[in-house]
Order: C-alpha cells, then sequence, then structure tokens
C-alpha cells in the first residue's frame, strides 16, 4: 500500500516538473517578442548636421513622428530670456534648465495646448520682442527657450534628449519611452551611454 502511494506521488511530481520545464521553454520566444528589436532602439536615435545652422535659423525635423524645433538663438533672444523672471511662468524654468548650450534650443515642436504645430517668429509679435515660437491656433505663445508666456497652453514645450557632438546633433536615447510630467529640466533626460 506504502509502495502504491509512493509511486503515484512519484509519477504526479514528475508530470508537474515536465509541465514546468514545457512552460519555460514556450516562454523563452515570448519574452523574446517583448523585448524591443534592436532596429528599433537604433531608430530612436538620430543625427542632424547643424553646421550650417545660422543665428535665427530653425531647423525641423521629424523623430519618432513627431516635430523637432532645432532654433539657433540670437544674442537678441538669449538676453530676453535671461531678463524673464522664471518664478513668474506659468511653467518656471531657468534658461539652464531647458538648453545644454544657451544658443541652441532643441524641444519638441508641438503646442501643449492642443498639439498645433507653432512657428517662429523673430520680432515684432507684442509680447515677443526678441521671437519666438506662436501658435497660431489659439494664440499661444513661448519664448525661444519653448516657455509658455502667454495664451492657452498649459505648459512649455516638451524636451526630448539629445547630446552635442561637434557639428552633430544626436536626438533621442534608447532609455526615452516619452516625455512625461517628471520631466521639469533638460538633466532630468535620460542619456545614453
Ligand atoms: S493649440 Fe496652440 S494655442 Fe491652442
Amino acid at each position: 500500500m506504502k509502495d502504491e502511494f509512493s509511486r503515484r506521488d512519484f509519477l504526479l511530481t514528475l508530470t508537474k516538473l515536465l509541465g514546468l520545464a514545457g512552460a519555460g521553454t514556450s516562454l523563452v520566444p515570448m519574452v523574446g517578442a517583448l523585448m524591443p528589436a534592436h532596429n528599433i532602439i537604433l531608430e530612436g536615435i538620430m543625427e542632424v548636421d547643424i553646421r550650417d545652422l545660422k543665428e535665427g535659423e530653425l531647423k525641423r525635423v521629424l523623430w519618432r513622428r513627431q516635430p523637432v524645433f532645432i532654433l539657433k538663438r540670437t544674442k537678441e533672444m538669449i538676453k530676453h530670456t535671461a531678463s524673464i523672471k522664471p518664478e513668474e511662468l506659468k511653467d518656471p524654468a531657468h534658461p539652464e534648465d531647458r538648453t545644454l548650450r544657451e544658443d541652441l534650443f532643441v524641444g519638441t515642436g508641438i503646442c501643449t495646448h492642443l498639439g498645433c504645430i507653432p512657428r517662429l517668429v523673430k520680432d515684432g509679435l507684442k509680447g515677443l520682442p526678441a521671437g519666438g515660437f506662436y501658435c497660431p491656433c489659439h494664440g499661444g505663445k513661448y519664448d525661444s527657450l519653448g516657455r509658455r508666456l502667454e495664451g492657452p497652453p498649459p505648459e512649455n514645450l516638451h524636451l526630448l534628449p539629445y547630446r552635442i557632438e561637434g557639428k552633430r546633433l544626436v536626438i533621442g536615447s534608447q532609455f526615452f519611452a516619452g516625455y512625461t510630467e517628471n520631466v521639469r529640466k533638460i538633466g532630468d533626460l535620460p542619456e545614453d551611454g
């Protein structure tokens, strides 16, 4: 009787072990499918030649299907943004929180109100004496660092990870899953390497 029980227990244990081994084998391709493919990771990184970018010029590129603004800021723009008190902004941010290099602004070209694409105005628009971004949809205004100054936009233009390598701008990071409300400064963004 005792032997019979032992044999049944042994067979049950063996069945369970074989079942677990089978499940493990079938999980391997499933886990593999959940990992991002190597080419998708690479697609998240983009290089832009900024050698010929002139003062006051805006370059627009498409990165991860989003418009990205690359603005070479003028001295007047830099002076104007330095004169703005961050604490008086709806979405407070210091100039150094918005750029890696003061003469270059890199950010997402999508208005934070309802998603229109703002345009660069160089000067002459009320509230933007040295130029900045104007969203014609509902009159949103941003300074040349993409900080919201006026109108319905609730926050600044979003930042994205980038680095400057000589005359090349490298946009993206394989660790960047998307902008979140925790990203308030350029230093909050992930870097590669
Ligand atoms: S979408 Fe830009 S102000 Fe409304």
